[in-house]
């Protein structure tokens, strides 16, 4: 079981996430279960994820990381801080995402200008994080990180793409995080609607010329998702973060494995809406 080792910084956001140092060398940024936001956002981070990875798209590896009481009692930071008082972090099972890097050596970046998203070597990724959202009805707009790639830095993570034959002379690649709005957070419906799920930027869907631009990963989510995979992937989720209520978790993978079929039409509404986001859209299919 990884372990949390060393409390490093809290990271800004809602889930009052912190980065810490695991007992693989690696940095996760730890989400906890006692999190402001909702204890199934720990579900929906670590199943979304596995899930976009399943699809191809570039996900930051996810983990279940234990933190000690100790740690905790040790680290006065390590706390929920509400609006008129501070708990502290529950101690056990929590998610981790882990940093793309050493946080030390690695600059990462929320958002980047419009300018420079052309220079972002797997923007086409955006389309397959769109067919992701609007499966998974993420409430929340799609975040993803970016940062430059050295050649000498190790950053490929499994269910990454590989890099452009010939080494692209792009230098910038985006991550996709915090699956936590997915499913409607802790609601666990699809309240869909045309904009949801989209980038707050345009400019990452220029490459959007039709319906087959959505093609690899629509026809992952047929082929790659299966009931097997939906009952895997749950397995390994601590029934403490939904509260052993497995029944919900089932109905939910029920939901999932129905629903990707819709995607096609889902995403036609995305287009029809008054934000016109595929500005070069060309074909009608
Ligand atoms: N794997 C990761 N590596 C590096 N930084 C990360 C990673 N995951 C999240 N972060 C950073 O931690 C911060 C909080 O992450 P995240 O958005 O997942 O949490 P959140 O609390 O849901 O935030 P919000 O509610 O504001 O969207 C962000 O600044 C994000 O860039
Ligand atoms: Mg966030």
């Amino acid at each position: 079981m990884l372990r949390a080792i060393e409390h490093i910084r809290r990271m800004r956001g809602g889930a009052q996430a912190h980065l810490m140092r695991c007992s693989d060398g690696n940095y996760y940024v730890v989400k906890f279960q006692n999190n402001p936001q909702h204890l199934r956002i720990l579900v929906n981070e670590l199943l979304g994820t596995r899930l976009a990875s399943r699809l191809g798209l570039p996900t930051t590896p996810v983990a279940v990381v234990e933190v000690s009481r100790e740690l905790i009692q040790l680290t006065e930071e390590l706390c929920m801080e509400l609006a008129r008082s501070r708990t502290p972090c529950t101690a056990g099972l929590q998610f981790g995402s882990r940093y793309p890097d050493d946080p030390r050596r690695l600059v990462l970046h929320d958002f980047l200008p419009d300018e420079k998203l052309r220079e972002v070597a797997n923007l086409h990724d955006f389309a397959g994080m769109l067919v992701f959202d609007k499966w998974t009805c993420n409430t929340n707009g799609r975040q993803t990180l970016f940062f430059e790639e050295k050649s000498s830095a190790s950053t490929a993570a499994p269910g990454d793409h590989p890099r452009a034959p010939g080494n692209s002379p792009l230098p910038y690649r985006t991550l996709m995080i915090d699956q936590g709005f997915c499913f409607n957070a802790g609601e666990w419906n699809f309240p869909d609607a045309p904009l949801r799920g989209l980038y707050a930027r345009n400019r990452v869907y220029e490459s959007v010329t039709g319906m087959e631009s959505f093609g690899p990963w629509l026809e992952r989510l047929e082929h790659r998702i299966t009931e097997r995979v939906l009952a895997e992937l749950a397995g390994e989720i601590p029934p403490e973060w939904y509260a052993d209520d497995y029944d919900a978790v089932l109905r939910l993978l029920e939901q999932l494995q129905r629903r990707r079929t819709r995607v096609p039409e889902l995403l036609l509404s995305a287009k029809s809406s008054s934000r016109q986001p595929f500005p070069y859209w060309v074909r009608d299919s």
